[in-house]
């Protein structure tokens, strides 16, 4: 080859290797440019809570434009429907909110939508920083599966402080003590007990907390095993207090979200609702203190039991940014990112050094609760149940906030036990 052909032939070489150099390199900004994280967390809260991780993030990764995706509805009640047409469509979001336990295992992993995240907990140390019982309902298969952000807990019940002193009513601890309360209210012309389900969602919390609050821990406990007899005396007393319940309930129920709910409280125009101590984090938002303007007890009757659920984020397979979603894992599951977006989301660390002294003095009860608590799994936030089972027990619900027929309900769930493949 003459020396003139050869430079050609260098020249081309070159011209092609920066071609290719080029694209790579343009794919590597693009790979590095994003990172889009889907959730259900717009409201007071939950979004103060989601933004103090995106900050930690993008302290460490400024280069990278964090995408928020979310869908508002409490509990993922639009979000969810979002992610499975996006999951079936093969176009994930880099990572999303899951709950830990069913809903992770039971529509994603086993779907094969997911990759393990086992590698990531190894590699920062984390084995040994969360209980294993958190561990335990993250895996399958000899697998974890997500990296959990928190634990909340379901069964609180709120109120506002001032309506109860002027009242004269004292936080009410059992089912009996509730109920003469409410009346003592509903008489003086204060809304008892403020519920917003225009996410249905909202029932199907309150009526896990009932369920708890009528037949304790164990019975509680085999419902989601079958060994509690859906058709059973119980969950019969159960759905009859649930339905007393709803007889104290403001008039636009279902109109109002869960915040909406919250708000009334906040206000002094209603005195009491029940929800997970994701109000904890709605009342903080709203400039209101614990203890000050707004107190908590467990749920009626579920004093010593613990209903836990815990938000995760996950690694969907075929994602658009592996890096910079494995980056956002590491950030979900460090000490660093719990203790920023815990105190202001109203839960706990997953993590068990979560530095105690950021907590205000309700979380730090929930801290010693769930320590010392039975600890028992939500229904209605994915952590007892497989999705379709939750979903039948929204159904069921819807047909009885309006109609409040019992027996019903209970044959509708008892089925659904039936159809979920646990009862026989
Ligand atoms: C739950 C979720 C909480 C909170 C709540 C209301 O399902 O676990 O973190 O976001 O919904 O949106």
């Amino acid at each position: 080859m003459s020396k003139r052909n050869l430079a050609y032939v260098a020249l081309a070489v070159l011209m092609v290797a920066s071609m290719l150099l080029g694209a790579c390199g343009k794919q590597a900004e693009k790979a590095e440019a994003k990172l889009e994280i889907f959730s259900w967390w717009t409201a007071g809260g939950e979004a103060d809570g989601l933004n103090a991780m995106y900050k930690i993030y993008s302290a460490k990764y400024p280069n990278v434009e964090i995408v928020n995706a979310t869908v508002a509805g409490g509990a993922g009640s639009n979000a969810k429907a979002v992610l499975a047409t996006r999951m079936q469509a093969n176009d994930p979001p880099d990572s999303f909110q899951v709950h830990a336990g069913h809903e992770l295992i039971d529509s994603w992993v086993k779907a094969d939508k997911m990759q393990p995240v086992t590698q990531i907990f190894k590699d920062n140390g984390w084995m040994d920083k969360y209980p294993k019982g958190v561990i335990d309902i993250l895996s399958y298969n000899g697998e974890i599966w997500s990296v959990p952000v928190n634990i909340h807990r379901s069964n609180v019940l709120w109120y506002n402080t001032k309506v109860f002193t002027d009242n004269g009513i004292q936080p009410p601890e059992t089912l009996d003590q509730f109920f003469a309360a409410a009346d003592k209210l509903k008489a003086a012309g204060v809304t008892p007990l403020a519920l917003g389900d225009n996410g249905i969602w909202t029932v199907t919390h309150l009526f896990e907390s009932v369920l708890l609050g009528t037949m304790g821990p164990e019975k509680y406990l085999g419902l989601w095993k079958g060994t509690t007899d859906w058709n059973g005396a119980e969950v019969k007393a159960a759905l009859e207090n649930l339905a007393k319940m709803l007889g104290y309930v403001n008039e636009d129920h279902a109109a109002l979200s869960w915040d909406q709910a919250a708000q009334l409280v906040a206000d002094g125009n209603a005195a009491m609702t029940v929800m997970g101590d994701w109000a904890e984090g709605y009342f903080k938002a709203a400039k209101l203190t614990p203890g000050k303007e707004f107190g908590y007890v467990p749920s009626p009757g579920t004093k010593g039991s613990f209903i836990m659920l815990s938000d995760s984020f996950g690694l969907p397979k075929g994602v658009k940014d592996p890096v910079n979603a494995t980056n956002w894992l590491i950030v979900c599951g460090s000490k660093e990112g719990q203790d920023a977006f815990n105190p202001l989301k109203g839960s706990i660390p997953a993590r068990t050094d979560g530095d105690r002294a950021l907590y205000d003095v309700y979380l730090q009860s929930a801290m010693d609760d769930f320590n010392s608590n039975a600890i028992v799994p939500s229904l209605a936030h994915g952590a007892a149940a497989a999705e379709g089972w939750v979903t039948a027990a929204h159904d069921t619900m819807t047909l009885f906030v309006a109609n409040k027929d019992v027996a019903a309900a209970q044959t509708a769930l008892a089925k659904a036990c039936v159809d979920a493949g646990v009862c026989k």
